[in-house]
């Protein structure tokens, strides 16, 4: 028997963590063995990743950038999400390949696709069996950011135009792979969202 991969998707802010939890807590309770993971930093290897990525000082270079989170997304898929996958578990995950489409090609240096194919290389093909992505307009992501904290990582720091392009280049992925995505409203309610999200995990497992 094989599992399941659920990533999750969206700007920061847009309450990815929250849900992911919901949804482990429901599945768990329900019977199934659920392994959480994220990325960067879903495995120890990916943890010293995430630091250098995300809080190193000074320049690093978008080819070099890219490379980093398909590394962490290499070990992290190879060593932890297809073998739980493969045993019958589900993964649930926040962000995956469409986070690096989405981040890496939306600052105009990259190419999307280059940075969709390194990762699918990264990742031997790996793909969800579902994305969750919860939209939500980047004021509102920067809003709540600035409630829940005071320090910004890289990409958060980055300006306004930056993740309106992000969230741009997360909608268009979604249009162009229907059956892989599930688009959410990221301002409903958190109990509304997360009926929605077990309404459609529901129909994967039947
Ligand atoms: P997180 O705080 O949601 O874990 O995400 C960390 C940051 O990393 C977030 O701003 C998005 C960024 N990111 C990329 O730029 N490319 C990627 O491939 C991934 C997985 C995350």
């Amino acid at each position: 028997m094989t599992g399941l991969f659920i990533t999750f998707e969206g700007g920061d802010g847009s309450g990815k963590t929250t849900q992911a939890e919901l949804l482990s807590q429901w599945l768990v309770h329900a019977g199934h063995t659920v392994v959480r993971s994220r990325e960067p930093g879903g495995t120890e290897l990916g943890l010293e990743l995430r630091e250098i990525v995300l809080h190193r000082r000074g320049h690093i270079a978008p080819r070099a950038e890219a490379l980093i989170y398909a590394a962490d997304r290499a070990h992290n898929i190879a060593t932890k999400v297809r073998p739980a996958v493969e045993r019958g578990d589900i993964v649930i995950q926040d962000r995956y390949l469409d986070s690096s489409v989405a981040y890496q090609g939306a600052g105009r240096v990259l190419d999307p696709i280059e940075v969709r194919d390194i990762s699918l290389w990264a990742a031997e093909g790996f793909m969800p069996d579902l994305t969750i992505l919860l939209d939500l307009d980047e004021s509102i992501g920067r809003e709540r950011l600035d409630e829940a904290r005071s320090k910004y990582d890289r990409l958060e720091a980055e300006e306004s135009e930056f993740h309106s392009r992000v969230r741009g280049a997360f909608l268009r992925l979604a249009d162009e792979d229907p059956q892989r995505f599930l688009v959410l409203p990221a301002t409903d309610s958190i109990e509304r969202i997360a009926e929605a999200i077990r309404s459609r995990v529901g129909s994967l497992l039947d």
